[in-house]
């Protein structure tokens, strides 16, 4: 097919991203050195060459090592700007970014500076970045339920807004059952509710997800495909799955960008969208995995006018706001 002639790049929601997965690593170290954080690197040398992973617990490694040099309010609100100066660069038009608060509380830092400091950003990035957005407070499937459940009722009690929790880190050995009640707890009280699901694990986590958390969204879901049942039954419901491609090559979900299920998943019907995850940590924003995507498995313009559709289908947006996006 011939390239895309509309210039710049495709205009898209981005629904999958963690906002401590966002810190490249020139921020990290000045962070470290603004806030006096001792960090196991020499130097940005040493930090660069960490960013190689053999799967999703070695890169979860480096990631919760790096989100320590966050301590101050305005450390999370230049964080969360400095996001959404280069996802509006790369196309974001509307992003629902996550952050893993729990790994910011547990270190001591309160609740009101983290979540004060990604407001500050996120209540200016119309005005700032030509962005609209949503917040989730994503939980650790791998920590403790009652840690999770406490801080989401200290959460739900501030008054501070956030739209919606999920469920991230490590997945094999941590199914969604475990949660079944703090998602209920959320969904009591009005939050959208997503979780990460068949990312490593097996489409069993996918299937948890949809029957003990209710989960609106699915993030990765790519081995959903292992499973023909749940692979109707996600097309008849039309659960969104938001897939990051340069993520599973990185952490080694998938084999080689050829070998990526994407556009099996685009034909079989599923309501799938392109994401970036943790843009530093895997090679790139939207844009780049979008380019990846038409590198190495030839999408159509067709086909990515289709993932762009899903993305601003699959947002929590009212209908007439979605209305002008799409
Ligand atoms: N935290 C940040 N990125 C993640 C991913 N891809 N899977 C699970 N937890 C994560
Ligand atoms: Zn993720």
């Amino acid at each position: 097919t011939a390239p895309r002639t509309t210039p710049g790049p495709l205009p898209v929601a981005e629904l999958h991203l963690h906002l401590d997965g966002t810190l490249e690593p020139e921020h990290v170290l000045e962070l470290a050195a603004r806030n006096g954080v001792d960090l196991p690197f020499a130097d940005i040398d040493d930090l660069r060459s960490r960013y190689e992973f053999t799967d999703l617990q070695s890169f979860l490694d480096l990631l919760y090592t790096n989100l320590t040099v966050l301590r101050e309010r305005a450390d999370f609100t230049e964080m969360v700007d400095r996001y959404l100066e280069r996802a509006a660069a790369a196309g974001v038009r509307h992003a629902e970014v996550s952050c893993d608060v729990q790994a910011h509380t547990r270190r001591g830092i309160p609740l009101e500076t983290v979540m004060g400091g990604l407001r500050d950003a996120l209540d200016r990035s119309v005005a700032t970045h030509g962005v609209t957005t949503r917040l989730l407070v994503s939980f650790w499937r791998d920590g403790p339920v009652d840690e999770a459940f406490d801080l989401l009722r200290a959460l739900v009690a501030s008054g501070i807004p956030f739209d919606g929790i999920g469920l991230d880190s490590a997945e094999v050995g941590f199914p969604p059952e475990l949660f079944t009640d703090v998602f209920a707890f959320a969904r009591e009280h009005g939050l959208h509710v997503v979780a990460h699901g068949g990312e490593e694990g097996g489409p069993e986590y996918v299937t948890g997800a949809l029957d003990a958390l209710r989960a609106e969204r699915i993030d990765h879901g790519i081995r959903s495909l292992e499973d023909d049942a749940l692979v109707e039954r996600l097309v008849a419901e039309r659960v969104p799955l938001t897939v990051c491609p340069l993520s599973n090559v990185r952490l080694r979900a998938v084999d080689t960008m050829a070998d990526h299920p994407l556009l099996r998943m685009l034909e079989r019907g599923l309501v799938v969208s392109v994401h970036s995850d943790d843009p530093p940590y895997f090679g790139g924003q939207v844009d780049a995995n979008v380019d990846a995507v038409v590198e190495a498995l030839g999408a159509s313009d067709e086909q990515l006018a289709h993932l762009a559709r899903n993305s601003f289908e699959s947002a929590f947006l009212a209908d007439d706001e979605r209305a002008g996006y799409l």
